[in-house]
């Protein structure tokens, strides 16, 4: 089968994650698109010396990805506003997909960037803008599509979860804590983005759009975040019985539908008053099925090159391969093995 060749465009926290896990992978992942996936350039400013780029072209304009005719799918793992929308609508141009883990982008400029791929008839995939490692942009538009969504609510944004619970379980300060979760690679370029609720923000703008169907929106959500809690506010609430979590919640009310971001509290038995550290976890409420919850890690390399790689093997699926390529398990039929030990 013709491998897809992808450019990825960024080689920092997310980048980096994407490029090892695709070559540690590969022939997985291959299984499971049912090709090969081969990285065929990157773009980035900077080396990343977790990355052994070996043979792969280093591109230092990242443009000159966007204009590589032998890419059929560019990751954006810049981040930030501008250069990263002019890369992803000159890909689009170009006839190219996109995978982008960019939330900020997608919840502030999503409307027009879908517009200019569907005119292209090019795929724009974002699993990787919320919550991380965890699949809740699939669970949204396809587990659970047969519902009518009343409410989802969640913890989302790794770097506020885990200052939160470093303040309350260890009494660290709060600078302390976001200088080492800017070290672990949790937290965003900007960390005010993190604990002033905006990444949180973008996430809900995102998860809103699709669960209510409605236009992103990102300017008519109500922001607050944490930097104005204390370790002490936490313990008084721990004394009365509840935990403070930062929550993202979107709910279809009389009046329509309301989106907030704020600190919360929750009783501390209830299952999202312990999703603790980098953790994220959304519980989505749909007229069918109940209450669903859905946890995992909320940042980090590893974790959102899983979500990343994700879009990038179902794009594989659909580019040229007959729906016979990858069988109903999700795998090439040529590389199922029989190796279970009867
Ligand atoms: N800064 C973000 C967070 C990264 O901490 O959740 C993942 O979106």
């Amino acid at each position: 089968m013709k491998p897809v060749k992808v450019g990825i465009c960024g080689l920092g926290t997310v980048g980096g994650g994407t490029f090892n896990v695709l070559q540690r992978n590969a022939s997985s992942i291959a299984a499971r698109a049912g090709r090969p996936i081969i990285i065929e350039q990157v773009g980035t400013r900077r080396d990343n010396p977790n990355c052994d780029t070996g043979n792969t072209r280093v591109s230092r304009d990242i443009f000159e990805v966007a204009h590589n005719p032998d890419i059929d799918i560019l990751v954006e793992t810049i981040g930030g506003y501008d250069i990263a929308k002019e890369l992803i609508l000159t890909a689009i141009e170009q006839g190219k997909h996109v995978v982008t883990a960019n939330k900020a982008l997608i919840a502030e400029h999503g409307n027009e960037i879908f517009q200019a791929a569907r005119e292209k008839n090019v795929i724009v995939a974002y699993e990787a803008a919320v919550a991380g490692g965890i699949p809740i942009i699939k669970c949204l538009r396809e587990g659970l599509s047969a519902n009518k969504i009343n409410w989802l609510a969640g913890i989302i944004n790794g770097t506020g979860n885990y200052i939160l619970t470093e303040m309350g379980d260890h009494n660290r300060p709060f600078e302390d804590v976001l200088k080492e979760a800017q070290a672990l690679g949790y937290a965003e370029a900007d960390p005010t983005f993190d604990v002033e609720g905006i990444d949180a923000c973008h996430k809900l703008t995102i998860m809103a759009s699709i669960a209510f169907g409605i236009p992103l929106q990102f300017n008519k959500a109500y922001t607050e975040g944490i930097s104005k809690i204390t370790p002490s506010d936490i313990q008084y609430a721990a004394s009365l019985g509840f935990r403070i979590k930062h929550l993202g919640v979107a709910r279809q009310s009389q009046k329509g539908i309301e989106l907030r971001v704020h600190p919360t509290l929750i009783p501390s038995d209830r299952p999202l008053a312990n999703i603790n550290g980098v953790m994220n976890s959304v519980v989505v409420q749909g007229d069918a099925v109940g209450q669903t919850m859905y946890s995992g890690p909320g940042a980090g390399a590893e974790p959102t090159a899983s979500s990343v790689i994700a879009d990038i093997i179902d794009i594989a699926r659909t580019i040229e391969a007959p729906d016979s390529a990858v069988n109903a398990l999700g795998f090439s039929a040529d590389s199922l093995s029989n190796d279970l030990p009867v």
